[in-house]
């Protein structure tokens, strides 16, 4: 019994070297033709095609390589087989150097200083206030707490919104529908960590983005499809957002013409952000695969009926 890599395009290789350092003597399998079906007991992918798992008789767990397993969730998962996805908490940590990268270049407005050393021009402008710099952090999982955490020392009021409402330590967290109307009202500088489901894709729209306080700043971290692009193009251009740092796209990669490339008030990043461990993906993989061969629970179990 083995696990089988899926993980086309992504470069396989470095996930497939992982489980073997982590498991000599297991089978891992990183092409579909080369493994004995009756043998797969566990997928590691990124993304699954309807009908992809039908083969498989003896598979128990799938495993994410990543936090978000919105491209696991085909319909005809069988009911049968567990999903896990890994939590690394690098990963929130890189995530929250990612946000305050893009989130502290546009308040101390390094963009403008650049400008004005090509010109080689001294000129000293008032530094925004902290209170002027309210952070709003959709979702607030691992990812968000951990941005939530980087925020706080630098003095920047912090809230979050999430689904359950449940309380984070120096967060005001705020949940439901006139939750999030009353996060947005308040957020300069909105971040969105939130996992696609139903329910999330394109929360970030006009209507939505329009709630935000005049001259906010938009980081979008979670998934593409959450923001619909041409609406923060709309309110990028009418002045009523400032500005936006995208890692993820409605389409990865957008196409070269695309506007996210080439528009002055956006820094657009391939999907950089953050990315679990090879060995951190392996090691959750082979746990996870051990505790469902012997019925325990396993901690990074996906709620389907959530989505995440
Ligand atoms: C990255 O996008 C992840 O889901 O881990």
């Amino acid at each position: 019994m083995g696990v089988l890599a899926l993980l086309s395009p992504l470069p396989v290789a470095p996930y497939a070297d992982a489980l073997r350092r982590a498991a000599p003597g297991l089978d891992v399998w990183t092409r579909e033709d080369d493994a004995p079906p009756d043998r797969v007991e566990a997928i590691l992918a990124w993304r699954l095609q309807p009908g992809q798992l039908a083969r498989y008789p003896n598979l128990r767990l799938v495993c994410s390589i990543g936090a978000g397993v919105d491209k696991l969730m085909p319909a005809d998962l069988p009911a049968s087989v567990l999903l896990t996805r890994v939590v690394d908490p690098n990963q929130g940590c890189e995530i929250a150097q990612y946000v305050l990268a893009c989130t502290l270049g546009f308040t101390r407005e390094l963009g403008r200083y650049a400008q004005q050393q090509a010109a080689a021009q001294w000129l000293r402008h008032p530094v925004r206030a902290a209170a002027q710099c309210r952070v709003g952090i959709l979702g607030l999982g691992a990812v968000g707490q951990a941005v939530a955490r980087a925020f706080m020392p630098l003095g920047y009021p912090v809230a979050g919104w999430s689904r359950r409402g449940e309380p984070v330590p120096g967060v005001e967290v705020f949940s439901g529908e006139g939750g999030l109307a009353a996060l947005l009202a308040r957020s300069d500088l909105l971040v969105c960590t939130l996992p696609l489901t139903p329910a999330t894709r394109g929360l970030l729209n006009r209507r939505t983005l329009s709630q935000l306080p005049r001259g906010a700043f938009v980081v979008s971290v979670g998934r593409g499809e959450h923001l619909v692009e041409a609406d923060l193009r709309a309110l990028l251009d009418e002045g009523h957002l400032a500005g936006a740092a995208l890692d993820v796209f409605e389409r990865e990669p957008p196409d070269a013409s695309n506007w996210v490339w080439h528009h002055p008030k956006v820094v657009a990043t391939p999907h950089i952000a953050a990315q679990a461990s090879f060995d951190t993906v392996a090691a959750q993989c082979l746990d996870a695969l051990r505790r469902a061969r012997d019925g325990l629970p396993l901690p990074h179990a996906v709620d389907r009926a959530a989505g995440y």
